[in-house]
């Protein structure tokens, strides 16, 4: 059984700290709040990775508000990687027409996923529609996202914890770090 102390063994480096990572949500659920004043939001976050992000920003944010959850994954593959197919696994459960959408991710890599879900969201004709990322890799970036609010800007590292996984572990780690590169060199 591995215990997440042996997790944190794999981490090489806290890249965001506890900390870091709380002042800069309450940051963001201001910013929103301040935005946002007068409406109700619906938040659609991205399964798996950004369930921790969610649950910390939404409670930072001062307005009532409605939440959605979606599940993507991309199709398997290495050649999927530039072909921005995305399969959805789970999709909303609520009509957003004519409401103000805010999408939670974890992360924008490639752009791949959200490219996808932008448009699938538009055609879902909400009254506004914007994107609140984590983390931004942009050194990694495919395709060009707009996005609206952004926690931290991360160089292209391998980074884990907070929600984010490397073989489905890590995502209970309360920092992101980078992953020692032993670590996935090992399993390749
Ligand atoms: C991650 C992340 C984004 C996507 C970003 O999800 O949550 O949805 O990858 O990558 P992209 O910009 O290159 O498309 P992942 O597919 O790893 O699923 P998970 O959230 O369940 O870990």
């Amino acid at each position: 059984m591995t215990r997440t102390t042996e997790l944190t063994a794999d981490v090489a480096e806290i890249l965001l700290s506890e900390e870091q990572l709380r002042t800069r949500i309450a940051e963001l659920g201001a910013q929103v709040t301040a935005d946002y004043a007068g409406r109700q939001p619906t938040l659609v976050s991205v399964l798996k990775g950004s369930l921790p992000f969610m649950a910390d920003l939404m409670r930072s944010i001062e307005l009532p508000l409605r939440i959605d959850l979606m599940e993507v994954s991309s199709y398997g593959g290495a050649t999927t990687e530039s072909s921005g197919l995305v399969r959805i696994l789970k999709d909303l459960s609520a009509s957003i027409e004519d409401e103000d959408v805010l999408i939670v991710e974890d992360i924008i890599d490639t752009g791949l996923t959200l490219n996808y879900l932008l448009r699938y969201l538009r055609g879902k004709k909400p009254r506004s529609l914007r994107i609140c990322t984590l983390l931004d890799k942009p050194a990694r970036r495919l395709v060009e996202i707009p996005v609206d609010y952004t926690g931290f800007t991360i160089p292209d590292q391998f980074v884990v914890g907070y929600g984010l996984d490397y073989g489905e572990l890590y995502r209970n780690l309360r920092f992101v770090g980078v992953l020692r590169p032993e670590v996935y060199a090992s399993s390749e």
